[in-house]
């Protein structure tokens, strides 16, 4: 089983495209409703949730971790691979990172943790040195994402009030924090057609499918399990419409980190 965890909905994102990836993998989501946002959260707290997100989901025998939140990855990463010295832990940073670097002018919208974390500049830098990555913090967002608002006026209005004064000859815009692949097209529409965007998710599930295969850590029954620390009707309903697939809320199991 791989435990995948996020704040909330958003790294459902992730595990749709690990299903797609890892079709007989058994998949354990864990999302922390109950204390969502962790965006604006202090580093010290953020570490504590994940910490303990971690632990719930090794008491489900996870064979790997996947941090499905760019906030818990950009503060949590290195406590959680100390922690767990033999568990597979993979994080959203790394893999984004990786395809914004092949540009030269780079926009990462994300929480106000990320971007105070540095950790996407310190990322594409390390592979890109030249590059100029401005890091804007978006956290209303996180809420619109959460609430189903992904489309319309007033959504595209947020975007480009974010986004104001920044698109000036702009590459490449990642997507820093999994709940925006959500507002996908919104994002598009203000930005326009040429700017690649940049969503972290398959490249994710790349990287752990070739981890797990190297590891030699394959093979499960293609299960899935979805679990949340709140809110079980709304997590079931968002969840149906992110991975596009019936979800009653019984299937939501409620459990306390
Ligand atoms: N989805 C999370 C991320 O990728 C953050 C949302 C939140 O603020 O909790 O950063």
């Amino acid at each position: 089983m791989i435990g995948v965890f996020d704040s909330g909905v958003g790294g459902l994102t992730v595990l749709k495209a690990l299903r797609a990836e890892l079709p007989d993998e058994d998949l354990l989501y864990l999302g922390d409703t109950a204390r969502l946002p962790y965006g604006t959260k202090s580093p010290e707290t953020v570490v504590a949730y994940a910490m303990q997100a971690t632990a719930a989901l090794l008491r489900h025998n996870i064979k790997a971790l996947v941090i499905a939140c760019n906030t818990a990855t950009a503060h949590a990463l290195p406590a959680l691979v100390a922690a767990y010295p033999q568990l597979p832990v993979i994080g959203v940073i790394g893999p984004g990172a990786q395809v914004a670097a092949q540009y030269k002018k780079i926009l990462v919208l994300a929480t106000e943790g990320t971007v105070r974390s540095g950790a996407y500049t310190r990322a594409i830098h390390a592979l890109h040195p030249a590059a100029q990555v401005e890091a804007i913090p978006a956290g209303l967002l996180v809420a619109m994402a959460e609430e189903g608002w992904t489309s319309g006026a007033e959504v595209e209005a947020v975007i480009a009030r974010y986004l104001k004064g920044a698109t000036e000859g702009l590459e490449a815009l990642v997507l820093g924090c999994t709940h925006f692949p959500l507002l996908s097209d919104s994002i598009r529409k203000v930005i326009g057609a040429d700017v690649i965007l940049v969503d972290s998710a398959q490249t994710t599930a790349k990287a752990v499918a070739k981890s797990l295969t190297s590891l030699k850590l394959l093979g499960g029954t293609g299960s899935m399990r979805l679990l949340a620390t709140d809110g079980r009707e709304r997590f079931a309903k968002v969840a149906a419409q992110f991975l596009g697939q019936s979800v009653a809320p019984e299937a939501v199991e409620l459990v306390n980190l």
